[in-house]
């Protein structure tokens, strides 16, 4: 989501005036685009201010900007020990030119009000060309789980019009990208007029049938028959779902205010992969909550080996000021969190490297992406489940599909060979070996 906004950030600094450099040298202006969700992701935003300080110490005059749900957590006190210049909350990024104008003046501006209808909705983001894209479809949270800092630094629930997020994904087509992220906080609570999510899916997905629709995030209470029927349906919809559980113990979701209970979870599970044959569905999960027992942890362990998850995000539960669950004591040690995190990333990476498995000696299609992070001979790829295959290169380009045999696995990446030609033309770019 911070790459989508820091490119609507991107887009109305390139319309006033401003280019964008990636070489902190050449930069009159860094502006860093922050999340608040968790300590640690504040932690390391202070780091690279340090940093920043010393390029400001080196160039004179370079203005630090410090954007996103930290800047609107923290406000003004992020200007009080002289590293920012600039602090700008998620709702508020149009204000920037003249933030930064009066800036390299001297004066230091803070902008945060949170709007209950801006969502950029006319504007163009500053995107790179390439095969993948994010593009946020709605703004906010209005769930307020107990844990979760978001409703507070993102504001109200807000969509922006089926109409233009239509239209900016035609362009993108027409620039040659091959895969869409829609976006949201609670992508289930899009809504523009009578049409819902799944109508926003399914319009989105026949724009181009040969590019690829992916979507995140879907909260259980909320997640519609209409749109697993979409999913099912479209073609270019990915059968990949990513439906955060948190935890496995009702006690623990009840205290989070999740609004579901597991067996709710289940049962949507249960029903979402009935509906989609191959699908793979990914959860997020907080280990140690306020008052988390063994037992409750027991469940999660549980649930997970019950459920097995093509993926899953495991969070050690670090408290938030300003939310319900900071009242609550945070009474689960630090190093506890750490081992029960650690108990469910093993269990699930043994999950995920049964499922690798059963695919070696199979094809997957993937969707090209480019070079691979280790080696400029490989290439790296994702099925439309979302499992990363790499593979030798040879003549593929990004953004065409291909088939690769599966020969070898780890937990996280699967590797082979391609087989048969690469796939061009948008009307072979569907069905045949997806897995
Ligand atoms: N502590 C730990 N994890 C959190 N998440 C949200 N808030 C917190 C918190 N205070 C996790 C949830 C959510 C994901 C994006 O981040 O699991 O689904
Ligand atoms: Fe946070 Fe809950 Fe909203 Fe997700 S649904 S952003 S966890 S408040």
């Amino acid at each position: 989501m911070n790459v989508a906004d820091s490119e609507v950030v991107g887009g109305i600094l390139c319309a006033n005036g401003y280019a964008l450099t990636r070489d902190i040298a050449e930069a009159d202006v860094v502006l860093v685009n922050t999340c608040a969700i968790r300590e640690n992701a504040e932690q390391r935003i202070y780091g690279r201010l340090g940093l920043f300080s010393t390029y400001k110490r080196r160039y004179p005059g370079m203005l630090v900007g410090v954007l996103g749900c930290m800047a609107e957590r923290l406000r003004s006190n992020l200007l009080e020990d002289g590293l920012v210049d600039i602090v700008v909350g998620p709702d508020e990024y149009r204000k920037l030119p003249g933030l930064m104008e009066r800036a390299f003046t001297g004066e230091r501006g803070v902008a945060v009000r949170l709007s209950r209808v801006e969502n950029y909705d006319d504007l163009t983001p500053a995107r790179a060309d390439g095969v993948c894209a994010w593009l946020s479809v709605m703004r906010g949270c209005d769930k307020f789980c107990t844990f979760c800092v978001v409703p507070f630094t993102r504001g109200r629930e807000r969509s922006r019009s089926l109409e233009s997020i239509v239209a900016e994904v035609r362009d993108l087509a027409v620039r040659g990208l091959r895969e869409i992220t829609l976006l949201g906080q609670n992508v289930n609570s899009f809504r523009d007029g009578h049409y819902d999510f799944a109508d926003l899916m399914r319009n989105v997905a026949a724009v181009d049938r040969s590019m690829r629709i992916r979507f995140t995030t879907s909260h259980p209470q909320d997640m519609s028959e209409r749109l697993i029927e979409a999913i099912a349906e479209e073609v270019n919809i990915c059968k990949y779902v990513h439906l955060p559980v948190q935890s496995g113990s009702d006690r623990i979701l009840g205290l989070m205010n999740r609004t579901y209970s597991v067996d709710h979870y289940r049962r949507l599970m249960h029903r979402i992969r009935k509906a989609i044959p191959g699908v793979a569905i990914s959860t997020d999960i907080i280990s140690g909550f306020p008052s988390e027992s063994v037992s409750d942890h027991r469940m999660t362990v549980d649930l997970i080996r019950e459920l097995r998850f093509d993926g899953a995000f495991t969070f050690k539960y670090s408290p938030r000021e300003g939310t319900k669950a900071w009242e609550m004591e945070d009474n689960v040690p630090e190093e506890e969190k750490g081992r029960r995190v650690w108990e469910i990333t093993e269990l699930q990476h043994a999950i995920a490297l049964e499922q690798n498995t059963e695919l070696i000696g199979t094809a997957v299609r993937v969707l090209v992406e480019g070079q691979s992070k280790k080696s400029r001979y490989e290439y790296t790829g994702r099925t439309d489940t979302n499992r990363s295959v790499v593979f030798p290169h040879s003549d593929e380009q990004p953004g065409e599909f291909a088939d690769i045999r599966i020969d070898r696995t780890n937990s996280a990446t699967l590797f082979g060979i391609r087989v048969g030609d690469v796939i061009r033309a948008a009307s072979q770019s569907l069905g045949g070996t997806a897995a």
